[in-house]
């Protein structure tokens, strides 16, 4: 008689644990779940609608290190601000519409290809979305490149 209280109260100890040894298993694993699909969305910065931007025109953003550059046809291209020679930040040549490195006068043509080094490839450039007519950039991600090709623009 003694050891079935024994044996139950020992049930009753082990039943409590697994309970609560799944209720933190899911816990963990909302947390982990709703932390990964908000990653997913904040990776994407909006730069604004379509039509905010001009075509053949290069705009700065440079709190996000990104250009945004809108070709004749209407296409986009995320351009980095992050010279490709030793890193430093690029900065938007009012005259060519290209693009000048302070630290060894690196220049880059509107597309972020390379007219004078040291560099020796094109600056890095960002995928982009078109959602709901607003213009989104991963600014988790750049791919690098040696110089321009239409695979890089994204079509409004
Ligand atoms: Fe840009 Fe050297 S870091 S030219």
């Amino acid at each position: 008689m003694g050891e079935s209280r024994m044996d139950r109260r020992d049930f009753i100890r082990k039943a409590i644990g697994a309970f609560i040894g799944l209720q933190f298993f899911v816990l963990f694993f909302t947390y982990f779940r709703n932390d990964k699909k908000e990653d997913e969305e904040s990776k994407w910065l909006e730069l604004g609608k379509v039509d905010d931007f001009e075509k053949c025109k290069t705009y700065s953003f440079p709190n996000n290190k990104v250009f945004l550059h809108r070709t004749t046809e209407g296409a986009f291209l995320a351009i980095s601000n992050k010279c490709t020679h030793l890193g430093c930040a690029v900065s938007l040549d009012s005259k060519t519409g290209g693009f000048i490195c302070p630290c060894h006068s690196s220049h880059f043509d509107k597309l972020g290809n390379v007219t004078q080094s040291p560099a020796k490839r094109a600056l890095d450039y960002h995928p982009i979305k078109i959602t709901a007519n607003k213009v989104m950039v991963d600014m988790r991600h750049s791919e690098k490149r040696d110089k321009f090709n239409n695979s890089q623009l994204t079509s409004a």
